[in-house]
């Protein structure tokens, strides 16, 4: 009856669903049970270090070996069935949670707490039998077939109607057990995109809740533009699959951003459930760090706390700790700078379904580990306690391979163990402090997805790239969301600020009247919140603060170009704003070829306390960055130590008094760090001279809780 009523009302029922779930969304507690979650108080005043446990495919003898094992490595914590969805609920309403409750009694006999995963990332084959139409269909209009994950959709409302009840009996289940400490909502959220119908008419009631009438969506769309003008809510189509791939700019942010609501409600509806039911257990999920389709500062909201997954080996050159440094920095901070967990932390040779990686030296294992711990992390948990001997991840190992050995991964893991216990005291109510951020703005990156300016721009390489440089001399670097204050900074790099809403203008404007330095660069200021070219002159509402006006501008296609500063020449790629710089305005860099040699590539702008420069390419040699990042901190008064050893990581945690600076090396080769000031080792209690040596992968942590040297090191 139901669906028959919804085959011929599908608006009206989606769009009632939508408020609906809108409206619960709006309900959830804005910041989970506290502010500053404490995740070393909340497990049981032990640093948190875990393994992701299957129980589910092991035979349940195998279950109290595991335990007496993981205890001896020092794992006081393991999260668990997020894939066992069928195993919870073999049918529909029939819930077993019985082998749960055994796996979790043989665990808590050795100390070892866990997070428990709602399971919905993993649909049983029964409820896609029963409800086709909940499978995922991509932007062709095909609908998946089963046999992967997460390929649901999340606006199906059969698909959420057996969310609500599975998660419900599980919260129910479980609420009172003292060996489950959390949840985590659903794995690694945000894809596939959805285009079925059920999605369509809750995007078409989303544009409707957001511009109220269609003459406003057109005029925001701009829809005069070949005649898209539409009439009624329902022609309202999805984005792509059009003749030629094309795509109305406005449109396909607005999808955006509708999925990223819709991604935000389902978890919200989730949160709502376990509070209700579970108060006392903390909410998370596993997030991908980088990963841009949700807008994660919004997201996290409703959540105690942010886990993240950091496989910095799967796609990364080993020694290149920049990428996971980043993507730690990135999840701290979209969470207003709070600790976090690493949910899943490499903890073997990664591959996946065809193909394995490459072997990293079990060495690196330990230093990734620590890296998130630097940045912020009160908690580690690897991936995945033993390598599958079944399904799509036979190639992806686990600490124990399917035999179970103690092998040299597991032993350099338990070494860890121990160490992050004696280290606790320390760590606790430690945070990871900045005077630098990086400003990320979802609008911007979701908008050069649908519009990227030449093939190789990269709006994350320019991220990395500035963001390197800094790090290379051992300062912390914080990133910040648009809607966040960053007031407290002093300098704040903006790479590609594409789209720029009056608010966002008005905010980089007090920061810099008050004394910031703001760096921007090419393709600042030219759309507006619509996705809509600005009629200003380019960078638009950045062009008065930055000082620049910009009339003509080439993207690199195959032609070469370099930048002249301080004498010395750089390569630089991707585009060239060429800058009509403003009375007041210094030009800091030159375009050395092409025939715009000669004009402006790089500028600076004093404004009141403050200053903004613009950098209108994308250099693309570390010798321009490393020049640069000491210029920009130096007009922002940020002190820069020199660099450090290539492949050696410096990053610190600090509380009143008291900092902790970790040294990291991800080389196999020894290194010296001359850190310039005397600490003591949080490890052994050991006093430690200016130059520290490092052995291959090797790490340190030292405290500096010297109030005088710690001001001279600011
Ligand atoms: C993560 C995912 C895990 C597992 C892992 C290794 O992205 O959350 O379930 O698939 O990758 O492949």
């Amino acid at each position: 009856m139901f669906i028959l009523k919804f085959k011929f009302r599908p608006i009206l029922v989606i769009a009632l669903a939508w408020i609906f779930t809108g409206s619960l969304a709006a309900q959830t507690p804005k910041s989970g049970t506290s502010q500053n979650f404490n995740l070393i108080r909340w497990n049981h005043g032990k640093f948190l270090y875990g393994a992701d446990y299957y129980p589910e495919a092991w035979p349940q003898n195998q279950w109290a070996q595991d335990a007496r094992r993981m205890h001896a490595a020092g794992i006081n914590f393991v999260r668990m069935g997020e894939f066992a969805w069928v195993k919870m609920e073999p049918a529909e309403g029939q819930y077993h949670f019985g082998w749960l409750d055994q796996a979790l009694q043989t665990l808590a006999a050795q100390g070892i707490h866990a997070v428990l995963g709602t399971p919905t990332a993993a649909p049983p084959a029964w409820l896609y039998s029963k409800y086709p139409d909940i499978a995922a269909v991509n932007r062709q209009g095909i609908a998946y077939r089963f046999g992967s994950r997460r390929d649901y959709s999340l606006l199906n409302p059969h698909f959420l109607a057996a969310t609500r009840a599975i998660v419900t009996a599980e919260a129910e289940h479980f609420k009172n057990n003292p060996a489950v400490i959390g949840f985590q909502i659903d794995n690694e959220l945000g894809n596939p995109y959805c285009y079925d119908r059920y999605c369509q008419a809750a995007f078409q009631a989303w544009c409707r809740k957001k511009y109220h009438t269609l003459a406003g969506l057109n005029r925001a769309w701009g829809t005069i533009f070949w005649g898209h003008t539409y009439t009624a809510w329902t022609q309202i189509p999805l984005p792509w699959n059009t003749l030629f791939g094309v795509v109305n700019p406005s449109l396909a942010l607005d999808y955006d951003r509708f999925f990223d609501q819709a991604t935000r409600n389902f978890l919200d509806m989730q949160a709502q459930i376990l509070r209700r039911i579970a108060p006392t257990k903390a909410i998370t999920t596993n997030e991908m760090g980088m990963f841009d389709a949700i807008d994660y500062s919004k997201l996290n909201r409703a959540l105690d706390f942010v886990a993240w997954d950091n496989y910095p080996m799967f796609d990364q050159r080993h020694a290149n700790y920049f990428g996971p440094g980043l993507s730690h920095d990135l999840m701290r901070g979209s969470k207003d700078g709070e600790n976090f967990m690493v949910m899943e932390e490499e903890g073997g040779l990664p591959g996946w379904t065809t193909f394995w990686g490459r072997q990293a030296a079990p060495g690196l294992y330990r230093v990734w580990a620590y890296q998130a711990i630097a940045h912020g992390a009160d908690g580690v948990c690897y991936f995945r306690w033993r390598t599958s001997r079944y399904g799509t991840e036979q190639y992806w190992q686990g600490i124990l391979d399917q035999d179970s050995y103690p092998n040299t991964r597991y032993r350099m893991i338990a070494r860890m163990g121990k160490e992050v216990q004696r280290l606790r005291p320390w760590l606790e109510g430690t945070e990871v402090r900045s005077q630098i951020a990086m400003l990320i703005s979802p609008a911007s990156r979701w908008a050069f997805h649908i519009q990227p300016l030449t093939k190789g721009f990269d709006y994350n390489r320019q991220l990395l790239a500035y963001y390197r440089a800094f790090r290379r001399r051992g300062a912390n670097v914080d990133v910040v969301f648009p809607q966040q204050d960053f007031s407290q900074y002093k300098l704040l790099i903006a790479p590609s600020l594409f789209v720029v809403t009056p608010q966002l203008e008005a905010k980089l404007s007090a920061f810099v009247r008050g004394g910031g330095v703001l760096v921007l660069t090419y393709r600042s200021g030219v759309k507006n919140g619509n996705n809509v070219f600005t009629a200003r002159t380019l960078p638009g509402r950045l062009a008065r603060l930055a000082g620049v006006e910009i009339h003509d501008y080439d993207p690199a296609t195959t032609q070469r170009q370099a930048i002249a500063m301080n004498g010395k020449k750089y390569p630089a790629g991707v585009w060239f704003d060429i800058l009509t710089p403003g009375a007041g305005t210094q030009t800091l860099a030159r375009y050395a070829r092409l025939f715009y040699r000669g004009q402006a590539a790089v500028s600076l702008h004093p404004e009141g306390r403050g200053a903004v420069i613009y950098v209108g390419t994308e250099p693309s040699s570390h010798a321009f960055y490393n020049q640069f990042a000491a210029l920009a901190a130096r007009r922002a008064g940020v002190h820069l130590s020199g660099l450090l050893p290539a492949g050696v990581e410096e990053a610190s945690r600090e509380k009143a008094g008291t900092r902790l600076i970790f040294l990291l090396n991800y080389t196999g080769q020894p290194k010296t760090v001359a850190l310039g000031i005397a600490t003591r080792n949080a490890l052994t209690g050991g006093s430690v001279g200016a130059q520290v040596k490092l052995p291959g992968y090797g790490v340190r942590v030292l405290i500096e809780s010297d109030s005088a040297a710690f001001t001279f090191r600011r």
